[in-house]
């Protein structure tokens, strides 16, 4: 029997309170001991919430106090320019940490990373839908079903000022709805169908009026592969609603869904298959188990960061090299 996890919990905001948290709370085999946020309201928001917990945890204004604290690893949900020191702070002292993705502003960024010692023992990235029972039967599914011919796929968001915040800041986020929801979207592609040879991206930051410089709020971007495969992802978090769906189309059947559903059809449109997540709490949970299993086994984590390299590859690609902070409608030259 293992002993009982020490963990720790870096930035008290959205993510770490609604998602992180409640699962780390479902494991009887974890302790959360300490938390840390410099932000004293994030702190407020923290007790509001989990009124027990916040008795029993030390709390911290800064990371580094973490080196006095006896942790075995931590789950850290923080601004996207924030990762590479805490990484580092965290992979040197040989503390495992679930980061949230996407794996680095950028894909320099992502190099720099690579080069931390310890890295790659010791870092997890979180790409939930990986663990969604929906997608992995979906993808089980997609190789009964003959050739895939063409997907699409929607993620929208209902943001009413995409450029606040240090979302809207492109040095601090490193990009938009590409990086930041749509990574979601693109590792799951990625993982279904692998990097398309071609693709063309279109982005937009034109949601708020008379507000220059603010990371994307739009982005469209297709997807070209040797085999004949073509589709499209459409991204925005200032979309007036929140959607999130895919359909891929194959030559034996159709393939539709999202987080909590998914119906297969066969050509001619009828329902053969349909199935729904009963267990909100089962993509989380999976993918914590994953997390704290390799954390046992010391496994260490060098296929969750190649494939987040791959995404970072992909949503380079995306930028086209171009410059993030302009509030034109940038378009990557014809096919690179
Ligand atoms: N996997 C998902 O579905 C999902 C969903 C939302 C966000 N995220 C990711 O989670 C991360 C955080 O997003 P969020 O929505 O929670 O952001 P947020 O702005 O709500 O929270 C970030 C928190 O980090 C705190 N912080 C700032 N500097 C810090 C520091 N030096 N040390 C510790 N804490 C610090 C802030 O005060 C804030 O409370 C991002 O990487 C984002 O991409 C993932």
């Amino acid at each position: 029997m293992n002993k009982k996890l020490k963990a720790a919990v870096i930035g008290l905001g959205l993510q770490n309170l609604s998602d992180h948290i409640p699962t780390l709370l479902r494991r009887r085999d974890v302790d959360i001991v300490a938390v840390c946020d410099p932000d004293l309201k994030a702190l407020e928001r923290f007790k509001e919430k989990y009124p027990s917990l916040s008795k029993n945890v030390g709390y911290h204004t800064d990371y580094r106090q973490l080196s006095k604290v006896n942790i075995d690893f931590a789950i850290v949900a923080v601004p996207h320019f924030l990762y590479p020191e805490i990484v580092e702070f965290l992979a040197s002292r040989e503390i495992y940490l679930m980061k949230e993705k996407p794996l680095a502003r950028n894909l320099a960024e992502a190099d720099e990373l690579f080069q931390i010692p310890g890295f790659t023992k010791y870092c997890f990235i979180c790409t939930q839908r990986r663990f969604n029972p929906l997608y992995q039967f979906a993808k089980e599914k997609l190789d009964t079903l003959g050739i895939p011919f063409s997907f699409n796929a929607v993620y929208k968001l209902n943001i009413a000022n995409p450029e606040e915040g240090w979302r809207g800041d492109l040095v601090k986020s490193g990009g938009g709805c590409i990086l930041d929801m749509g990574y979601h979207i693109i590792d799951q592609l990625m993982w279904w169908f692998g990097m398309p040879d071609k693709l063309f991206s279109t982005k937009s930051s034109l949601a708020t009026e008379d507000v220059k410089n603010y990371s994307e709020d739009t982005a469209t971007i297709a997807f070209k592969y040797e085999n004949g495969l073509h589709g499209t992802v459409v991204l925005s978090r200032a979309a007036g609603e929140k959607l999130e769906h895919y359909s891929v189309h194959c030559s034996r059947g159709h393939i539709s869904g999202n987080k909590k559903s998914l119906i297969i059809r066969n050509k001619t449109g009828e329902i053969i298959e349909r199935q729904q997540l009963e267990d909100d709490d089962k993509m989380l949970d999976d993918q914590l188990d994953f997390f704290i299993k390799r954390v046992h086994s010391k496994a260490g984590f060098i296929d969750v960061v190649k494939r987040n390299f791959e995404n970072m590859k992909f949503i380079e690609k995306c930028y086209g090299g171009q410059k993030r902070n302009s509030k034109q409608i940038f378009t990557t030259p014809l096919y690179i």
